[in-house]
């Protein structure tokens, strides 16, 4: 009874694992629609049972590519967050798998269909006497179709997914940032990793200048650095910051601001140092009060008025 539970959930977290990917890879949902486009003439078509198993066989074997891929790129994502040469080899490597599986198909499908698809465009009618693979075709399809369906359903809670903040990592990675620090001042080192809603660690680190004003905090070059990237203001998820301090380290008034006005109020802030000893607040607890966008709209409205008035 037991042996059979444990059969069954390992068969239905497979399952997920297709609804996972067909629900946030672009790529699986073509590679479905696609197997719709073969399947459905290759039922009207009758088939002989070799030419099934091939089209069967090439649609398995995209499906399978695709979701090794999205297992390659989540894995690389966890295993390194942020870019690196070997992240890229491994992503790209996987991704021509499918590529590879992928002009199989296509190669299979042309020479497949493309006799009694001549045939049914000349009007000359289908052999029924070599239909016997219909059944799998029909099955094959409506199995497809019920994944498609659910996945359609359930595409919300595999959307939902949000990057788990883990502390201890980012902080580790803010540490790395550090080494890259341009201190010749202050010789005071910081480093910062930003996590963004996607799941993307964004580094930075402390950047000083002899004329002392124009120096960047750790803090601002790792933001400023991943909205360059792309980032949207708004989708960040935690930021670390470590410096060589006694106690855990505390950002400075402008980074503060910085903050405020690009992550989510309720953002984690982790701040360390490295005795490996951190501390969590957040955005809106490190500036209370702060000077925002709404306050900007607030006098420019208020004075819009006054100027419509004066009119
Ligand atoms: N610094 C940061 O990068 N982040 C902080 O949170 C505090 C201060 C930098 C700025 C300057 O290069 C050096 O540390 C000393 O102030």
């Amino acid at each position: 009874m037991k042996e059979d539970k444990r059969w069954l959930r390992s068969f239905r977290l497979a399952y997920e694992g297709i609804l996972y990917a067909l629900v946030t890879q672009r790529h699986m949902k073509i590679h479905f629609m696609a197997a719709f486009a073969v399947l459905i003439p290759a039922y009207f078509f009758r088939l002989s049972k070799p030419d099934t198993l091939w089209i069967l066989l090439s649609v398995t074997l995209v499906i399978s590519a695709e979701l090794l891929n999205t297992a390659v790129e989540r894995t690389v994502d966890l295993a390194m967050p942020r870019r690196h040469p070997a992240a890229k080899a491994a992503k790209d490597a996987a991704a021509g798998a499918v590529l590879a599986a992928a002009v199989f198909a296509a190669l299979v499908g042309a020479a497949v269909l493309y006799e009694p698809a001549a045939r049914w465009v000349s009007g000359v009618p289908a052999q029924t006497e070599t239909a016997s693979g219909r059944v799998w075709i029909a099955v094959a399809a409506a199995a497809l179709a019920v994944t498609a369906l659910h996945s359609r359903l359930s595409g919300a809670h595999y959307k939902k997914e949000v990057p788990m903040v883990d502390a201890q990592r980012l902080l580790q990675l803010a540490a790395q940032a550090r080494s890259q620090a341009y201190a010749p001042y202050s010789q005071f080192k910081v480093g910062s990793a930003v996590l963004d809603s996607d799941g993307t660690v964004h580094l930075g680190c402390n950047v000083e200048n002899s004329a002392y004003g124009p120096t960047n905090c750790a803090e601002r070059t790792a933001l400023f650095r991943a909205i360059a990237d792309g980032v949207k203001p708004g989708n960040f998820a935690a930021l670390a910051v470590v410096g060589d301090t006694s106690e855990p380290i505390s950002p400075c008034g402008v980074c503060r601001q910085v903050m405020a006005e690009l992550c989510p109020p309720d953002m984690p802030v982790i701040m360390g140092n490295l005795s490996g000893q951190y501390r969590e607040s957040t955005v809106s607890q490190l500036l209370p009060g702060a000077f925002g966008k709404e306050s900007l709209r607030g006098r420019t409205d208020a004075k819009a008025s006054e100027e419509a008035r004066d009119e």
